[in-house]
Order: C-alpha cells, then sequence, then structure tokens
C-alpha cells in the first residue's frame, strides 16, 4: 500500500512509474553534503585517538560535566528495569517525567505550561533538531549570536533555513545587543536561538538584558524564541537565572523553553532533554519524533525524575566547584602572553582569544595563522586539545572546558602558558 503511495508520487510527472535509478544520482543528499561534523566531537575524537597511540593528552574539548550521575538517580534507573519499565512509552514522555518538568518549570522558572504542553527527547539536541524540522521552510532565517553552540547553524541549515550569525562582545559579556537584533531580523526571520548562560563564551543574560530583547521582539510578531536553558544551574554572578518567557510573559505564546538533565544532573550519556511551548509547535515536534525515535530511553526517563524531584542541594556543590576551577584557570591563563582571557558568568567554558598570537610560529614550527592553527598546534605539540573558535562563528579565539579535575587544569595551563611563550616571530622575537 506504502509502496504503491509512493510509487504513484514519484511516477506523478510523466504518469508512469519511476522504476529504474537515475545513473550517477549520488546517493547523499546536498543537505547532509552541506551539514558539518561537530567539531567539539571530532577534536574529542581526535584527543581520543592520540590518547590510544600512547600519547600523554589533556582533553578539555567536551561539554560534559566530570561529575558522576548521583547514586539516587542510578538507583531509580535500576528500580526502573526492576519494575519492568523497559518497553515503549508516549512519544512525548511518561506522564510521571512530564508532571515533573511541568513541575520544575513552574516552580524554578515561573513558567506555568500543561503537561501536553511538554516533551521529552533524546537529550535537548534531539529537541532542537525537533523544533528546527518542525517550523523551517527553504530559505527561513534563524537568528543565532555567536559565539554559539556548534549545532544550532548546522540544524538550521540542515532543515534548509539560513542561519544569521549576529556578532556579541566580550567587553558586553557575551550578550546579544537589542540593537543587533532589531538590525538582523527580516520578513524571514523565523527563530531567535537564545542560549544564556552559553555554550561556549559563559554569556549570561540578566532580566534586564531579556527585557531589552523583549522589546525589540514585540515589535516583531513573526519571530519565535528558541530558550536554551542547559546550564541554567551553572551561574557564579549573583544576578540569579533568568529566561525570557518568564522576563516577559507576552511572549511565552511563540516562545519554545528548552532544557535537560545533561549539564545539571552530570547526566550527559543518559540522553534526555526536555522543551515546554505552544502546544501547536509540541505536537507538530511529537508528531516528527514519533515517525523518527519514538519516545526516549524509557529507564533514562524513569532516572530524570529522579532527578528533576529529588534532592537538589548537592547542586550548589558543584557549582562551587566549577566557580573555582574557573577562577584557577582564568588566573593563570592570564599569565600566558599572546591570550587574553575574560571571565564568564556561567557555564563551564572559557573562551579566551589568542589573536595575538597569529603570525608567530610554535616551536615545532607550524604557522600559527588562525585559531584553528594555533588549537592544532597546541595539541600536537602540547597534548591539550581544545575547540577553535571559528566552530562556534567566533574566529581569534578559543574554547577551553574546565569540566575536569583541578590538577589537570593547572597542568594545561602550564603546557598553555609555556606554548604560547615558545611561540617566535620572523625577527626571532617572542
Ligand atoms: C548549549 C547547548 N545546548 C544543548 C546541548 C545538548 O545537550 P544534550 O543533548 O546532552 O541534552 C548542549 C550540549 O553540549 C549545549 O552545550
Amino acid at each position: 500500500m506504502v509502496q504503491n503511495v509512493i510509487a504513484q508520487r514519484g511516477g506523478a510527472a510523466t504518469g508512469a512509474p519511476e522504476t529504474r535509478p537515475r545513473s550517477g544520482a549520488p546517493l547523499l543528499s546536498r543537505a547532509v553534503e552541506r551539514l558539518q561534523p561537530s567539531a567539539t566531537n571530532s577534536t574529542s575524537q581526535r584527543a581520543r585517538d592520540l590518547r590510544a597511540q600512547g600519547r600523554d593528552i589533556i582533553a578539555l574539548s567536551a561539554g560534559e560535566p566530570d561529575f558522576d550521575t548521583p547514586d539516587h538517580v542510578l538507583k531509580a534507573a535500576a528500580d526502573a528495569m526492576a519494575a519492568g519499565h523497559t518497553r515503549y512509552a508516549p512519544v512525548a514522555g511518561i506522564p510521571e517525567l512530564r508532571e515533573a518538568i511541568r513541575s520544575k518549570f513552574r516552580t524554578e522558572n515561573g513558567l506555568a505550561f500543561d503537561t501536553d504542553q511538554i516533551m521529552v527527547s533524546t537529550g535537548g539536541k534531539q529537541v532542537i533538531a525537533n523544533a528546527m524540522m518542525a517550523t523551517i521552510d527553504p530559505g527561513d532565517e534563524v537568528i543565532i549570536p555567536a559565539p554559539f553552540w556548534v549545532s544550532y547553524p548546522e540544524l538550521v541549515g540542515f532543515c534548509g533555513g539560513r542561519p544569521v550569525s549576529v556578532p556579541t562582545r566580550p567587553e558586553a559579556g557575551f550578550t546579544l545587543a537589542a540593537e543587533a537584533l532589531e538590525a538582523a531580523i527580516t520578513p524571514r526571520t523565523k527563530w531567535l536561538v537564545l542560549n544564556s548562560p552559553c555554550n561556549p563564551s559563559g554569556g549570561v543574560h540578566t532580566a534586564a538584558d531579556l527585557e531589552a530583547l523583549a522589546e525589540v521582539l514585540r515589535r516583531h510578531p513573526h519571530v519565535h524564541i528558541l530558550c536554551d536553558d542547559i546550564y541554567e544551574h551553572l551561574i557564579y554572578a549573583d544576578t540569579p537565572f533568568r529566561t525570557l518567557a518568564a522576563v516577559a510573559p507576552d511572549l511565552a505564546g511563540r516562545t519554545l523553553t528548552m532544557n535537560g538533565v545533561s549539564k545539571a544532573y552530570a547526566m550527559t550519556g543518559w540522553r534526555i532533554g526536555y522543551a515546554g511551548g505552544p502546544l501547536p509547535l509540541i505536537r507538530a515536534m511529537t508528531k516528527i519524533q514519533g515517525q523518527t525515535t519514538s519516545c526516549a530511553n524509557s529507564i533514562a526517563q524513569w532516572a530524570a525524575v529522579a532527578a528533576l524531584t529529588g534532592p537538589q542541594d548537592y547542586l550548589a556543590d558543584r557549582r562551587e566547584s566549577f566557580r573555582r576551577r574557573r577562577d584557577l584557570v582564568v588566573g593563570l591563563l592570564g599569565e600566558a602572553t599572546g591570550l587574553r582571557c575574560p571571565t564568564p558568568d556561567g557555564a563551564f567554558y572559557v573562551f579566551p582569544d589568542c589573536a595575538a598570537t597569529f603570525g608567530a610560529r610554535s616551536p615545532a614550527g607550524t604557522a600559527i595563522t588562525d585559531d584553528a592553527s594555533f588549537c592544532r598546534a597546541l595539541l600536537d605539540e602540547t597534548g591539550v586539545a581544545v575547540v577553535h573558535g571559528s566552530a562556534f562563528g567566533m574566529p581569534g579565539h578559543f574554547r577551553i572546558s574546565y569540566a575536569a579535575a583541578e590538577a589537570q587544569l593547572v597542568e594545561a595551563c602550564a603546557r598553555i602558558r609555556d606554548f604560547c611563550a615558545a611561540l617566535t616571530r620572523s625577527g626571532g622575537d617572542r
């Protein structure tokens, strides 16, 4: 039956079913040919490969807490298996988890959703993929403040849309300026992506920053907002975390608020992300997920219920530990010649500027011409893996994840400092 439908569609232009393959037609789609592999994943893989060859590698490339998943979460997963929660679950998520998320959004964020406005996916990454697939038509534009998480523009492009990168400035804490947003909006703008705290810059938008953006967005009712709040629990400044739909409730009807358990609860491998948003959008995203992956892992969903409803006190301890590491890394990198490292307010990354090293040569003779060659030479010659800023839409920088043991961070920063100190210019000066 389905075969017939496909055959009829295929032959619609000629009136006859198309039975022979087009000779020389490429297997891979144009969309996948355009898609870039994730730079963070490929750097991490290169670090693993070098380590397998026996090299002494310090990998600061992955966006992953080094803490363990809490014991009560592990137990909830074991209990779920023992109780037989091992079958297909509802596509949008088990009712217990959707209820836990509804309650989390209400109490922590001041957002009021009905349970059917909430869906659970295989990681926050799938939430974003679902949202783009559900909404992007060819040529639609998505405004993405730079630097940005590597997957946003790739997913937009894969769906046929046009990512529009809008630079932010280190001096402004990498927050999006209202005037820059206003200037980037066109009649084709479908989404603004807001990621606060930001990967890779660590920039945090305050309530006042969000209100200024909301003011602009009110003038452009065709623009929807995707708030990626996955680093919500990792803010080191005194200003509390705020999300746009709570600061500007009048925009809630066109805001998708996305989050997940990966970063806050050290559950990256469990693959649970979620979103709350307008019902028609959530329904469309659920329809797509129903045809691609169905429900997220049922056992991991029970684990996520325990994460969201269980004790939360250890989050503050982990945040404090990240703050110490941030201060350690920023302090040590301050001693490196040619680097400028602002102090980020959130997430677990620093995003130093390395442009002053361009034009120099590394000890092994590599010409440092840009952030990519800086990071390649750093990995090859010192064994420290970091990710070049161009992958995040901001050349001249690089990202260090400080979600690693303090001893490793100290050693990595010493290697970076020595590497920078040993760079030479053609005149022989450093
Ligand atoms: C900004 C941002 N959003 C979303 C994600 C997706 O996280 P996950 O798919 O593990 O929930 C990540 C992961 O690195 C991220 O950094």
